[in-house]
């Protein structure tokens, strides 16, 4: 006999991270890590400034409630900070939910190729998954609706998600959110909206700030660049945000962090460089490389999701080799069910230019 965990646990197949740069290239080659969708600018230097200032007061414990940093998002957003809960990474945010109003017998529902988080989250709560087909690698609003049923306590979706960068329009997330029963929660997870530029699309803000039943997730893992620190907010009406309180550890977010997030709130130049540089780099990538044969998903997100040709060395787990042996770290989907893609993170310019040109010779056959 032995301690053992609940089934829904054993269940779970454990989040796999994108390759490190270590994993890749020989001791010569200089490694591009473009697996983790993390940003080419870094951090602010005043964010890092704060943490490190924030480091030199590690033995005191930090504010439990991230008063300052709830408040500095809310000033930035518009938004009430008694409504913003702050938690280690999105993440975080996505697992308190899950716990709070998902019990065994209940159900979650996500889309297909949607963040893999969900599952886990879902199963780590004893609900059982429901998954909602998509339409070229989109969600479909119809299909989400389909799958809801009286047992259905969440639906999670990343809007844009994340492997395929895809997105739905506000219009589209409202019809979403007026099929739902109201005592279902819509999670909106927008940890990539900064970097959208359509202009069809809206966070979900304005509908967590007036619906009973929808809540929005954002980070400061992508565009600000501070993934190590794991900091995430959520937003959404007071009685979800209270439910969430109740669980969560009484220090969820460290000092540092905070800080760290409250600083790069304020630099609005380097936010806006971010997305200046994802705006130049995005369309370029998608155009060279759809330019080469390519499948290129269209993303509106910091990465875009490639597909190869099923055909003898083309394939997505040969191109994944040939480019790591180059220092080109990119993400394979398989877990997603997307095999034959590979995930490009947009990187700084030297590795999106040698992305393409690496590409362009796998393409040709220049094979080793
Ligand atoms: C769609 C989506 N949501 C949430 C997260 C979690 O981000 P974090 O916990 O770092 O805030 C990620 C990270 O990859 C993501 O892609």
């Amino acid at each position: 006999m032995k301690p053992a965990p609940r089934d829904s646990v054993l269940a779970i197949d454990p989040y796999v991270p994108g390759k490190s740069a270590a994993s890749a290239g020989t001791a010569n080659v200089r490694v591009f890590k473009l697996s983790a969708n993390e940003t080419p600018l870094g951090p602010s230097p005043s964010a890092i400034e704060a943490a490190r200032r924030a480091i030199g007061e590690a033995e005191i414990y930090p504010e439990g409630s991230s008063r300052l940093l709830r408040e500095a998002i809310g000033a930035r957003h518009g938004l009430d900070s008694a409504r913003i809960i702050a938690g280690a990474g999105s993440d975080q945010i996505l697992e308190l939910l899950a716990q709070a109003f998902i019990e065994p017998g209940d159900e979650g529902v996500y889309s297909q190729y949607g963040f893999l988080e969900y599952k886990i989250v879902i199963l780590a709560a004893g609900g059982t998954p429901k998954v909602a087909a998509e339409t070229r690698y989109t969600a479909d609003v119809d299909a989400l609706l389909a799958q809801v049923t009286d047992k259905t306590k969440v639906v999670f979706l990343a809007n844009p998600n994340n492997p395929t960068g895809t997105y739905l329009s506000a219009k589209e997330i409202a019809r979403l959110a007026d099929g739902l029963p109201k005592k279902t929660l819509l999670v909106l997870d927008a940890a990539y909206a900064e970097y959208v530029r359509a202009d069809d699309y809206e966070a979900g803000v304005a509908l967590a700030s007036t619906r009973d039943n929808v809540v929005v997730t954002r980070t400061f893992s992508k565009i600000y660049g501070l993934a190590g620190l794991r900091l995430g907010w959520g937003y959404g009406p007071a009685h979800v945000i209270d439910a969430l309180n109740r669980i969560r550890s009484p220090f969820n977010v460290s000092t540092p962090a905070a800080a760290a997030g409250i600083a790069a709130l304020e630099h609005r130049e380097h936010l806006e460089a971010a997305m200046a540089h994802n705006a130049e780099w995005l369309p370029w990538l998608t155009a060279e490389i759809s330019a080469l044969g390519l499948d290129v998903l269209p993303s509106v997100a910091n990465f875009v999701a490639i597909r190869f040709p099923d055909a003898q060395g083309r394939r997505a787990a040969d191109a994944d080799a040939y480019l790591t042996k180059r220092g080109l770290v990119l993400r394979a989907i398989g877990a997603y069910g997307m095999g034959e893609f590979l995930r490009l993170t947009v990187g700084p310019r030297e590795a999106n230019e040698r992305v393409v040109s690496a590409l362009k010779d796998f393409m040709q056959g220049a094979h080793d």
